[in-house]
C-alpha cells in the first residue's frame, strides 16, 4: 500500500519544518507494507529531506518540466529534483489540468522526461463533476490514461503509479464513496490492460485521491484494487496523516 501527502502551495519554511518534525515522530513505529511519500513545494525539498534523513518516509516533488535544462524560466527538470532527494514526482494533477491549463500533449511529455530521468511518476487522472453529470467520466479517464503512456513500455508503468482523483473530491470535502472509487479503478485498470496487457495492469498500482481524510480512509483501503491513497488537506495534519497510513496498514 501507499500513502502518499501532496502539501500543495501551503505552509512556509517554519511551518514546513515543523510538519515535517511532526511526521516523523508519529510515523515512528508503522507498518513497514506502507511506503510513504510527502510532496512539499520545491523550496522545501531540501529541508524537508534533511529532516525526514532515515525515517524511511521517501519526498517527491508536485511538478516538473520535461526537458533537462536551458532557458525555462520558472521551471524545475527532473534531474535537479532528483539532485535535491525527490525520488518521486506528481505529474498530470488536476490543479495542473484545470487550473494551470496543462493538456494531455505536455502530461505525456513531463511523464517521459521525468522516468527518464529516473524519477518515478504518479500519474493523476480524473474527471470533472460536468463530465460525470454528463455520463463522460469512464471515457475521460481511459482516454487521459491512453494518452499519456502512448508509445510507454510495462517496465515504465513499472515506475508509474496512477492517481485516480475526481476532480470534484479534491479539497471539497466531498470524498467518492468506494464503490464510485473502485468501478473507476477498473476503468484504469482496463485502460492498462489495453496497452500492456492483462498482467502489468493487475499488478499496476492504482491510488484513490480526493479529500481522504481519517474516517474515509478505512473504507476506501480496503476496497478492492485501491492500492493506496494520495492525500492532500489531511497530509498537512500528522495526526491525520498517520491515522491514514494506519487505515492502509490494517
Ligand atoms: P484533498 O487533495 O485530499 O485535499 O482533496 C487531494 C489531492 O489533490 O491530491
Amino acid at each position: 500500500m501507499f500513502v502518499f501527502g501532496n502539501w500543495k502551495m501551503n505552509l512556509d519554511a517554519e511551518g514546513t519544518r515543523a510538519l515535517a518534525s511532526a511526521l516523523r515522530t508519529s510515523l515512528r513505529g508503522r507498518s513497514k507494507s506502507v511506503q510513504v511519500a510527502v510532496f512539499p513545494p520545491f523550496p522545501f525539498l531540501a529541508l524537508v529531506a534533511e529532516e525526514l534523513e532515515g525515517s524511511g518516509v521517501v519526498l517527491g516533488a508536485q511538478n516538473c518540466w520535461h526537458q533537462e535544462r536551458g532557458a525555462f524560466t520558472g521551471e524545475v527538470s527532473p534531474s535537479q529534483l532528483r539532485s535535491v532527494g525527490a525520488s518521486w514526482v506528481l505529474v498530470g494533477h488536476s490543479e495542473r489540468r484545470h487550473v494551470i491549463g496543462e493538456d494531455d500533449d505536455l502530461i505525456r511529455e513531463k511523464l517521459r522526461a521525468a522516468l527518464a530521468a529516473g524519477l518515478s511518476v504518479v500519474l493523476c487522472v480524473g474527471e470533472t463533476l460536468a463530465q460525470r453529470d454528463a455520463g463522460s467520466a469512464e471515457t475521460v479517464v481511459r482516454s487521459q490514461v491512453e494518452h499519456a503512456f502512448a508509445g510507454l513500455t510495462s517496465a515504465d508503468l513499472q515506475r508509474t503509479l496512477i492517481a485516480y482523483e475526481p476532480v470534484w473530491a479534491i479539497g471539497t470535502g466531498r470524498t467518492a464513496t468506494p464503490d464510485q472509487a473502485v468501478a473507476m479503478h477498473a476503468v484504469v485498470r482496463e485502460a492498462l490492460a489495453t496497452r500492456f496487457g492483462e498482467d502489468a495492469a493487475r499488478g499496476a498500482a492504482v491510488l484513490y485521491g480526493g479529500s481522504v481524510n481519517a474516517d474515509s480512509a478505512p473504507g476506501l483501503m480496503s476496497s478492492d484494487g485501491i492500492s493506496g491513497a494520495l492525500v492532500g488537506g489531511a497530509s498537512l495534519e500528522a495526526q491525520s496523516f498517520a491515522a491514514i497510513v494506519g487505515a492502509a496498514a490494517s
